[in-house]
């Protein structure tokens, strides 16, 4: 149990912290990309950052062989943790608020199970997220904590791979107001 553990739920498999994703000893880190997968702020900084160039080559990579538009809303690919101790990251694309006709909720569930699947498929045991889509693209806390606790709380029940997804909140009111507003127990 990560000792900055604020609560867990799902028999242990989903942990709450606070901190730097960054600096998660987990199987991967979900990167909170934009659609170029060439880097920006926020988490996608960080990671890139700490991660070093070896990520942005395989992003840049993927974008040439597979991805000549960019990766949509809501998917997710893998590549190294280049520098990270995480041997992975999960680059996923989060919905901007009110820029997807109402289907903002939908998007961010694929988020979490496209990457959660990716994971699973690779036999990771640990996954760490941050709080995809509530920086710079404005998803409401209340209504993203909902929405990724049920996202994730699905997946789980169907998979017996995954044995820890911990959701890494960036300062402790942004935790508390996922505490607040998750469906873990609903
Ligand atoms: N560790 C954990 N959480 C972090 C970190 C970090 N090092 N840095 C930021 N956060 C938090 C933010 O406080 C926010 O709660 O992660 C959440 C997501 O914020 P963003 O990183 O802004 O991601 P998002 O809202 O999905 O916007 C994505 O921002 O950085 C650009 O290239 C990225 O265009 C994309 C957009």
């Amino acid at each position: 149990m990560p000792a900055e553990t604020l609560r867990s739920f799902l028999g242990d498999r989903v942990r709450v912290v606070v901190g730097d994703i960054t600096r998660q000893h987990v199987d991967a880190l979900v990167n909170a990309a934009n659609s170029t997968l060439l880097g920006g702020g926020g988490v996608d900084g960080a990671i890139h950052r700490v991660g070093g160039s070896a990520i942005l080559e395989e992003c840049r990579e993927l974008r040439r062989v597979l991805l000549p538009d960019g990766l949509p809303t809501g998917e997710a690919v893998v590549t190294t943790g280049g520098l990270l101790a995480a041997r992975y990251v999960i680059h996923t694309v989060g919905p901007i608020w009110g820029r997807h006709a109402g289907r903002e909720a939908e998007l961010l569930a694929a988020c979490y199970r496209n990457s959660l699947s990716l994971a699973a498929e690779r036999r990771l045991a640990s996954v760490a997220f941050p709080s995809i889509s509530t920086g710079a693209y404005s998803y409401p806390r209340v209504e993203a904590a909902a929405v990724s606790s049920r996202a994730i709380k699905d997946f789980l029940a169907d998979d017996e791979t995954v044995g820890e997804v911990r959701l890494v909140f960036f300062s402790p009111g942004d935790a508390q107001a996922f505490l607040k507003h998750h469906d873990f127990e609903g």
